[in-house]
């Protein structure tokens, strides 16, 4: 048995071919298919087609907006028709490449505190779609601003990943009533079938550079452990990645 602390790196497995997938490398590079291309575009596509559809003139807010699913999803919105996109993401540097980089409107910067008065001013209407990758104090900020008939995809709640006591959750659901809202859940798993179509798009426009990504690499298998905790404190720009040995 191995001893606790001491680390497993393994760098190839032995797959059933039934449990891989050939990726098309014509269309994008390869680490595309790990992000824009992958469970993390499609996760962004399903959340605002399907859990929580953008219809022409929404305004959508977006959490974790300069992650990996974040930084595409404010470019969705846009396509689908949002008339307004606001992001949030910790730091002047992420804020910034929101508006710079990833086509947000407004940006929101929780590291700075009061989410509700950042975003009463990034979203003085309200916000008609909320896709949530972080849940706490992020979905109650959120339904403080929902507008009638809003709808929120609950994708993730990374504030309570690493968390040592239980995180405070929304203390304001009522409002999600009387506004009539929705706030649903989503596994990307369950939408598989949309890969097609979505590959189909995005490929497209990560070809002809109108979809903009990024990626945080690390080098080395040895640094798996850090990049993984270096996602839950915000060390990433877009994918985190982790490069192989035999790929340096
Ligand atoms: N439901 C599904 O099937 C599905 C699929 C894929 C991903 N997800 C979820 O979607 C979310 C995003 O995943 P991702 O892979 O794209 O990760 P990511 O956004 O690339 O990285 C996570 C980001 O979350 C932000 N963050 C961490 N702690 C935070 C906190 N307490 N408050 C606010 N922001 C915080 C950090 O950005 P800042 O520096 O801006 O704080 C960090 O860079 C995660 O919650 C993940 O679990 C769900």
């Amino acid at each position: 048995m191995q001893p606790l602390g001491e680390h497993v790196h393994a760098e190839r497995a032995a797959l059933d071919a039934g449990a891989a997938t050939v990726v098309d490398t014509s269309i994008a590079p390869p680490t595309a298919h790990l992000g824009a291309l992958g469970t993390t575009g499609l996760t962004a596509y399903a959340a605002l087609t399907r859990t929580a559809p953008v219809k022409e003139g929404d305004v959508v807010l977006v959490s974790a907006a300069a992650g990996a699913v974040g930084s595409i999803a404010g470019q969705l919105a846009r396509r689908l028709g949002a008339s307004r996109v606001i992001g949030s993401a910790g730091g002047p540097v992420k804020t910034r490449k929101l508006l710079d980089v990833f086509g947000y409107d407004a940006a929101v910067d929780h590291r700075r505190g009061d989410l509700p008065c950042q975003l009463a001013e990034a979203a003085p209407e309200g916000v008609d779609v909320y896709l949530d990758a972080v849940g706490g104090d992020h979905l109650e900020a959120a339904i403080g601003a929902i507008r009638p008939g809003g709808r929120i995809a609950m994708v993730g709640a990374i504030s309570g990943y690493n968390a040592t006591r239980p995180a405070p959750g929304p203390d304001n659901l009522f409002r999600a009533a009387a506004q009539e809202a929705t706030l649903r859940g989503m596994l990307v798993s369950s939408h598989f079938d949309l890969f097609p179509e979505w590959i189909g798009k995005a490929a497209g426009w990560l070809a002809d550079g109108s979809l903009r990504t990024e990626e945080t690499v690390a080098d080395g298998i040895e640094r798996a452990a850090d990049a993984f905790l270096g996602v839950l404190s915000g060390a990433n720009t877009g994918k985190m990645l982790v490069r192989l040995g035999t790929d340096r």
